[in-house]
């Protein structure tokens, strides 16, 4: 399949680049398994017999450090229970913000860090792009046929669009990866199982593609519980402590974010200085966002806006401008018809 390969414009090109070299092995594709890969063989008989179980292990070096932090003022939240980013760990401990005494818990399957967590009396909707996916029909679908129509605009394919992520990530293997937007889990799930990094986290907003990641996790032979954690949070208001991250994965979600510049924003914050950001999105073309997606009659998208509630599709140079004004250098894209995957680095 042949993408077309967009270099960093000039003035990033020209900074000295981040990346190492690119070199032939592909992550996940090597015939040693690469040592958190030997960390999650060695853990798989305890998650085969009970998803919950306590495993007590030394095996998880994230387990040493905390690096969920408080949605509301951003400090480290403190841990009640066993060390660990897995399923296991996390469903069992509670968390606390030290600042603003707010609780965390579990709830089902995934830990809620939204800032509505534990909320009774309000709630509050989101734009339909967002609400949309919080179904549980969407949430069923999505990996059983909706998914898959993305490739007649040009999305190459989970496998395929993986192992482009894999080739950007390879300066951070070994670190945190967290998976914005995962849906219910399709590349989180790759990404635990490939070995390549000492901890995965599976993030949406929707608590039905969470429940739904859980039950691919439970069917798939590989015990990805051993370094996979599942986190609600909304993309604005990322549960993170600032420069933590190596990581972040968003594939096929800018499009459905309320405020992608928020997100952006939000994404650089929490990167480590060398953190690679990877995302896939549909640009803008005039048949998905009509006579808007013509350069000149974009400003009028700030007056039609408020009553269209259909994705938000960028043109290329917006989603360059969006990382750059957020800080983030050395962007790079690959482009197949309506597809873009795109990267960014934390300086
Ligand atoms: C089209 S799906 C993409 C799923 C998957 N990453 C993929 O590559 O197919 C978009 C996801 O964005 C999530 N999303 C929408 N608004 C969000 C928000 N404010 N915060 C976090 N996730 C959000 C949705 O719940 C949905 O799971």
């Amino acid at each position: 399949m042949e993408l077309a390969v967009r270099a960093a414009a000039p003035s990033c090109s020209s900074s000295p680049s981040l990346h190492p070299p690119r070199v032939p092995c592909r992550l996940g594709r090597s015939p040693g398994l690469p040592l958190p890969a030997r960390r999650v063989a060695l853990a798989a008989a305890a998650f085969a017999l009970d998803p919950f179980q306590e495993i007590k292990t030394e095996l998880n070096d994230a387990s040493k450090t905390e690096v969920f932090a408080c949605p509301v003022c951003y400090e480290p939240l403190i841990r009640t229970g066993p060390p660990g980013m897995n399923l296991p760990a996390i469903y069992r401990s509670g968390f606390k913000c030290s600042k603003c005494n707010k609780s965390f818990t579990s709830k089902d399957v995934f830990l809620d860090l939204t800032v509505t967590s534990g909320m009774k009396e309000y709630s509050e909707l989101k734009p339909a792009r967002t609400e949309l996916f919080r179904s549980p029909l969407v949430s069923f679908l999505y990996e059983r046929g909706w998914r898959q129509n993305f490739n007649r605009s040009g999305f190459p394919g989970r496998d395929e669009e993986f192992q482009m992520a894999q080739d950007y990530f390879q300066s951070v293997a070994g670190g945190i990866l967290v998976d914005v937007s995962c849906g219910s889990g399709l590349f989180s799930r790759k990404f635990a199982s490939s070995g390549a990094y000492s901890a995965v986290i599976a993030l949406d907003f929707s608590e039905n593609m969470l429940r739904q990641c859980y039950d691919y996790i439970k069917q798939e032979e590989t015990p990805m519980n051993t370094n996979l954690a599942l986190v609600r949070a909304d993309i604005s208001r990322l549960p993170f402590a600032s420069c933590s991250i190596d990581a972040i994965h968003a594939g096929a979600a800018i499009h459905c974010w309320p405020s992608p510049s928020n997100a952006i924003a939000e994404i650089s914050r929490v990167l480590k200085p060398g953190g690679v950001f990877v995302a896939t999105t549909f640009l803008s073309t005039p048949t998905n966002s009509g006579p808007l997606s013509i350069d000149a009659l974009r400003p009028l998208r700030q007056i039609v806006g408020p009553v269209n509630s259909s994705y938000n599709f960028f043109t290329e140079g917006e989603l360059e401008d969006l990382c750059r004004s957020c800080g983030l250098i050395n962007y790079s894209s690959k482009v197949q018809r309506s597809f873009i995957m795109f990267s960014g680095q934390k300086p």
